[in-house]
């Protein structure tokens, strides 16, 4: 026969649950008038509390969402049921838990054991939510299902241009008004279900383009029902401007191996046009077909622009077949300075001269070079079509070993959105203008170990060439 054996404590409740070292169960006694007047330090550092005095003035259902009243939870002992509690700073914690009834030997109730599990993991969760959300490299946005703004990350606030106090709780559609409804990057398909990942996506705010990769989903809760959705956004513009470059060679050297083939088999037939029409020009002049004569004028104005067009596409093709010899830019920008100053005051433009002394020689080829700074030039002079000023400065980069010339014009600049592009050939805003003069520039400079740079910020625009000094 076993005799039942009783334990007799010479400690309260709260002495047992403290001398207990529980590690994942967070225990709290409730008294009868729904206080708190335990917390085991589980809880404390879950919920973010310092202490029990903290906890002592405030009611229980201002932590714990319970469904029921506590009697009966007590009553029906059912483990494992969730609620939500909320924490210091009034972020939610999803948890399980169960309640025991607490009654002294003549039965007398005494209040409630509340027991919460695994939050000190959903504590980890949370602060590891918190960690994403600060993320430098991660634009996460979070939606509750009436479509408002619950939390964005730094990151987001960055790309979109924001400040997150300006834009939190508010509708995504209000927050986003500006934007027509088909650009708008957060649509509200997203809380019905549609999943996106990877998808690319470009954003453009007031200064900057994003290359973005964005993923979504909506967010349930544990009955399964859409409480909300996130978006994340990763952002590429590197990889994206580098695959951009790696095509944009790609794409050179396709039309480098066509017009290889081609430009000498357009060169020889226009040869003899042009010849011929010579002749027929002499015979129309000296038999007075006046107009005749001056259309013959006009062909052969367009034959040396095809043959023009010809030598560039040459140039693509074959630029590492040029002639290295050492280059005094200073004799160089002296001998374009008339070229420069005639198209100049053509458009109503002032050019100002910044040189420095003792330029030193680099290693290219004095016509390329002259070639790329005026196409550069030109660009600027017509960029600004209603007058303006152009600024060319030569520096000297001991540091980084390089000479470079800074062209600046006072025209209304590039937007964002093509400035990756003015580089590519055929590329060309301009109703006359091939768009390969740039990409020409880039790869005689590229060919020589230097680099084009352009940096346009609203309004005016400035390229800088940068060319390596021999020894580097
Ligand atoms: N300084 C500038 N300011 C504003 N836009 C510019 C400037 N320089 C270049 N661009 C833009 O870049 C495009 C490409 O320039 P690129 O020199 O390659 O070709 P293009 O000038 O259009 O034609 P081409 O040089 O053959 O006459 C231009 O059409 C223009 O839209
Ligand atoms: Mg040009």
């Amino acid at each position: 026969m076993h005799t039942p054996v009783t334990l007799k404590f010479p400690y309260t409740i709260e002495n047992l649950l403290n001398s207990l070292e529980v590690k994942s169960t967070s225990m709290l006694i409730i008294n009868e008038k729904d206080e708190v007047t335990f917390s085991n330090s589980v809880f404390l550092s879950a919920s973010g509390y310092v202490d029990i005095d903290e906890l002592n003035n405030i009611k229980i259902r201002n932590i714990i969402h319970f469904q029921e009243p506590l009697m009966n939870l007590a009553q029906t002992l059912q483990n494992n049921k969730k609620l939500s509690i909320y924490t210091k700073n009034r972020t939610t914690i999803e948890t399980t838990y169960s309640v025991i009834s607490l009654q002294t030997h003549d039965d007398q109730h005494q209040g409630y054991l509340v027991m919460l599990y695994d939050l000190h993991n959903s504590n980890l969760i949370q602060h590891f939510s918190a960690t994403f959300m600060k993320d430098v490299n991660l634009g996460v946005l979070l939606i509750n299902k009436e479509f408002q703004l619950i939390d964005i990350s730094d990151m987001a606030c960055t790309i979109f241009g924001m400040k997150k106090e300006e834009v939190i709780d508010k509708s995504l559609d209000e927050i986003f008004k500006p934007v027509p409804r088909e650009y708008q990057l957060v649509q509200r398909t997203v809380l019905e279900g549609l999943v996106t990942k990877n998808h690319a996506v470009s954003w453009i705010n007031d200064s900057q383009r994003f290359e973005l990769l964005m993923d979504s989903n909506t967010l349930k809760n544990s009955n399964g029902d859409t409480v909300g959705a996130y978006i994340i956004l990763k952002d590429v513009s590197n990889l994206r401007s580098l695959e951009e470059q790696v095509q944009r060679s790609d794409r050179l050297a396709m039309i480098g191996q066509i017009a290889a083939g081609t430009a000498h088999e357009i060169r020889n037939p226009l040869t003899s046009i042009k010849g011929f029409l010579q002749v027929i020009k002499k015979s129309l002049k000296e038999n007075e077909m006046n107009q005749e004569f001056e259309f013959t004028n006009i062909m052969l104005t367009e034959i040396d622009r095809i043959n023009g067009l010809v030598s560039e596409f040459l140039l693509l093709s074959k630029p590492r077949d040029f002639v290295f010899e050492q280059v005094d830019l200073s004799k160089v920008m002296q001998e374009i300075k008339p070229i420069i100053h005639n198209e100049a005051i053509l458009h109503d433009v002032e050019v100002q001269y910044h040189s420095a002394s003792n330029l030193p020689f680099i290693l290219a080829n004095t016509e390329l070079i002259k070639q790329v700074c005026l196409n550069i030039c030109k660009n600027g002079i017509e960029a600004m079509v209603d007058g303006g000023t152009l600024s060319i400065t030569e520096k000297i980069d001991e540091a980084n070993k390089q000479v470079s010339i800074e062209i600046h014009d006072t025209g209304p600049g590039i937007p964002s959105f093509l400035v990756d592009k003015i580089f590519d050939p055929f590329f060309t805003t301009k109703q006359d203008g091939t768009g390969l003069g740039l990409s020409v520039c880039q790869r005689i400079i590229h060919d020589i170990g230097g680099s084009i740079r352009v940096s346009s910020k609203g309004f005016g625009t400035t390229f800088i060439i940068s060319m390596p000094l021999p020894g580097r």
